[in-house]
This record gives structure tokens, C-alpha cells and sequence, in this order.
């Protein structure tokens, strides 16, 4: 039987950082993936730009059963060190807003950066290679479409269940429940919300609209645009919310952020007012939605005949709408899977499962998710790179 020291079954971001640290340690590493192609999510992300990382990775802008978990990878990984990859392999990028970076060409340079530095740390990268079973001898025997192999460390990279036509399946939540660790329950994050049929009727005429918006749900806030969909709503602000957002939930909407409608509508009514209310409040925000705003209310005429209520109920309106998505575009749609492996069960500075010693869990298939801006791929390279001294 085939014999090495460490498999990795995954080669998107987080496998192959593992990959290549465990090679460079001189550990004989063999990568197993079922896709034709290595890092298939790094190459669409970020609209073919990848936000590789942002340029701070603090531990609040995680989700997890344990916030504190993800502190230490994060800490002796960060994104300054992979910062410095990219500028060694000569790939230009930039600072798009707050602080998150893009190529300045194609995605496809971090997947090329990831396998040359495989290939030069003498990694064995198996592409097309279905996983049957794994299971435990002292090491780790893993059944695949190629034969059986075994190792003494078996290393999970599997992802999420985002996207399951690129592949995405919940196979490391399937072993980590064989090996009796525990995993949380999983739904689809940074995902469009939907609305339900009688609110889209009034909605759907703004379908590709946008605005620069505030969302609020409890004490979490987003300020980042906003794009009306012909399903609801999705657009930064709306993905960011959407993994703290659990149905019955309502939102509240500033759809002119920055800007009291209310008082700046009254200000122009002092000034003249002899313009259509509808006109007045196109200078804060789009016509569909100051359309939507007045037809809602039932308000119509010239500004200077509106009441102080009304301006205030039109102010409220756009500044405090409130939302109530009834779901989410789910998988098929969703950048993230929020929750997975329970890291109560796994070492915080390698990954390794506390009870089953060799066997580790690194990226999005562990209960870590970070914000929309490059914070899941800093803790793919994070958790990767932290596995890859240990394994
Ligand atoms: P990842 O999903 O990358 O890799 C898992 C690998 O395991 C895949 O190669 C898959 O084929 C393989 N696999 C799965 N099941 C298997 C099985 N049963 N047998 C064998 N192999 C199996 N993040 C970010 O920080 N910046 C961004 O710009 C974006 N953009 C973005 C766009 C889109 C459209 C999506 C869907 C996601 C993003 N993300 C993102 C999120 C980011 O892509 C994601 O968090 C990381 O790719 C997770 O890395 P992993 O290595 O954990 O899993």
C-alpha cells in the first residue's frame, strides 16, 4: 500500500498553504482533490480580481461559536505574511475600500502563486480524485478513486457547502462526525435576501437599483451599498448582515445614509417648496425608490404642501425602513457556509482534533467565518499555514 506522512484532501486556499508549509518542512505531503482543477474558488472570487486578504484581520470580524479561537492563527499568520507572497511572486494589487486588496490582474495569479510554491516544496498534487471512505489504523487510511493510501496525518480542507456546482460538499463535517467531533449547524452566509411574493410586488420595479446604505439588525450595523434584486435585496451591506440575519428577523434600512431626509426636505420646503415632493426627494435618493417611498405612504403633490408629519413619516421611510427578508438565496448563491467543525473539539494553535490525534480541520469547513473583505481567505491561509508546522 501507498505510504506518505501527510494528506490533505482539499486544494483550495486553505490545503494548499498547508500543503506547501508541511513540504517546506520536509514532510511528504500527497494533496487529493475531485475537482480537474486546484483552487477553483480563488480563481471566481472577488469578480476574478480575489480580495486576498484586508489589510487589518482582527478576531471581531469573525463569527464563531468561540470568538476567541481563530485569535491565534490569525496572529502568527497574518495578513502582512501573505502580503509579502504576493509581492515576492511580483503580483500587483490594490486597496480597494476598507482595507480590502485585489489583484490588479486575475485571480488566477494566487492559484498559480499556490502551486508553484507546491510544486517547489515537492508537494504531490492529485487532481480528479474521488474520496470513498477514511479510516483510522494507528494513522489514517484514506480510500480513493486511485487506491488506498496511507499517513500519519489526514488533513480536512474540504470547505464549506457554498456552491455545490463548483464542487462544494459537506464532506469534512461527514468525517469530523465519524471521529466524534462535534460540528454546529450550518446555514449559507454572506447570501442575497429574499422577500415574500406580496412585498416583491411593490419591490420589484427597482430590481438594479443601488444605494450607498446603512443596515442595522440588534447591534450590528453595515454601512456599504445596497442593491435591490428581483428577489430582494443583496449588495455588501445586505451580504454582510445576512450572516447575523436568522428568519423572523427584521431589518432596519437607511436608504440614504448620511443624509437626514426629513430635515433636509423641510429645509428645502422653507426655500421655495414649489417642486413635486417626488423631485425634492430624488436629491437623496434614487426616483424608483423615492417613487416606491411616496406610493407606500400614499403622498403625492408639491413639497411646499406637506406637513411637517408627512415630511417626517417621508424621513422615516427612507432613513428607518424597516425589512423583513423571509430568506436567503441559500447555497447555490452564498460566499460562505456559516458554522462547521465545533472548535471546542480542535487545537487552536494547529487545528488537530484533541481526540484524534493526526487528524486535522482548516478553512471554512471550521466553525471560524469571516466578514465580507478578504477575511475568509486571511483564515484559509491562516488556519492552513498554522496546520502546516504541525501536521
Ligand atoms: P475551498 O472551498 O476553497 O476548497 C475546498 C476544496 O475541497 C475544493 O477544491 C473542492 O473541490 C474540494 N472538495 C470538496 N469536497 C471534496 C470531496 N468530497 N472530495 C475531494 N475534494 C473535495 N473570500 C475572500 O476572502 N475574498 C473573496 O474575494 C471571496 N470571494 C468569493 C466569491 C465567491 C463566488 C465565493 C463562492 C466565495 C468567495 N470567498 C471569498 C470565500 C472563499 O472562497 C472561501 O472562504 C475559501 O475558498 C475557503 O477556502 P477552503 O480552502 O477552506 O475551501
Amino acid at each position: 500500500m501507498e505510504t506518505t506522512d501527510v494528506i490533505i484532501i482539499g486544494a483550495g486556499a486553505a490545503g494548499m498553504m498547508c500543503a506547501v508549509e508541511a513540504g517546506r518542512r520536509g514532510r511528504r505531503v500527497v494533496v487529493l482533490d475531485h475537482a480537474r482543477n486546484p483552487g477553483e474558488k480563488i480563481r471566481i472570487s472577488g469578480g476574478g480580481r480575489c480580495n486576498f486578504t484586508n489589510l487589518e484581520a482582527p478576531p471581531e470580524r469573525f463569527l464563531s461559536g468561540n470568538p476567541r479561537f481563530a485569535i491565534s492563527a490569525l496572529k502568527r499568520f497574518t495578513p502582512a505574511d501573505f502580503i509579502s507572497r504576493v509581492d515576492a511572486a511580483g503580483i500587483a494589487w490594490h486597496e480597494k475600500t476598507l482595507g480590502q486588496l485585489f489583484c490588479d490582474g486575475s485571480a488566477r495569479q494566487i492559484v498559480d502563486l499556490l502551486v508553484r510554491d507546491m510544486v517547489a516544496a515537492g508537494v504531490d498534487l492529485r487532481l480528479g480524485t474521488g474520496i470513498s471512505a477514511v479510516s483510522r489504523d494507528g494513522g489514517f487510511l484514506v480510500e480513493t478513486s486511485g487506491g488506498t493510501i496511507r499517513a500519519e496525518s489526514l488533513v480536512l480542507a474540504t470547505g464549506g457547502k457554498s456552491i455545490p456546482k463548483m464542487g462544494a460538499t459537506g464532506f469534512a463535517y461527514r468525517i469530523a462526525e465519524q471521529f466524534g467531533l462535534a460540528v454546529t449547524e450550518t446555514r449559507p452566509a454572506l447570501v442575497p435576501l429574499t422577500f415574500a411574493e406580496q412585498d416583491l410586488e411593490k419591490l420589484r420595479p427597482l430590481a438594479g437599483v443601488s444605494v450607498e446604505a446603512r443596515v442595522t439588525l440588534g447591534r450590528t450595523a453595515f454601512e456599504e451599498g445596497l442593491l435591490f434584486t428581483h428577489r430582494g435585496l443583496s449588495g455588501p451591506s445586505i451580504l454582510q448582515i445576512s450572516s447575523y440575519w436568522r428568519e423572523g428577523d427584521s431589518l432596519t434600512v437607511d436608504l440614504a445614509r448620511g443624509c437626514d431626509v426629513a430635515g433636509a426636505l423641510k429645509a428645502q420646503r422653507g426655500a421655495g417648496g414649489r417642486i413635486a415632493v417626488l423631485t425634492a426627494l430624488g436629491r437623496y435618493v434614487p426616483e424608483k425608490v423615492g417613487d416606491m417611498v411616496l406610493e407606500a405612504a400614499g403622498i403625492s403633490g408639491r413639497l411646499a404642501d406637506q406637513s411637517n408629519s408627512v415630511l417626517d413619516r417621508i424621513g422615516d421611510a427612507v432613513n428607518r425602513w424597516q425589512v423583513k427578508p423571509v430568506g436567503s438565496e441559500g447555497y447555490r448563491t452564498a460566499e460562505v457556509t456559516l458554522g462547521g467543525i465545533d472548535t471546542g473539539g480542535l487545537d487552536a494553535r494547529t487545528m488537530e482534533a484533541r481526540t484524534v490525534p493526526g487528524l486535522y480541520f482548516i478553512g471554512e469547513a471550521v466553525d471560524v467565518t469571516g466578514w465580507l473583505g478578504g477575511y475568509n481567505f486571511q483564515w484559509a491561509w491562516s488556519s492552513g499555514w498554522a496546520a502546516g508546522q504541525a501536521v
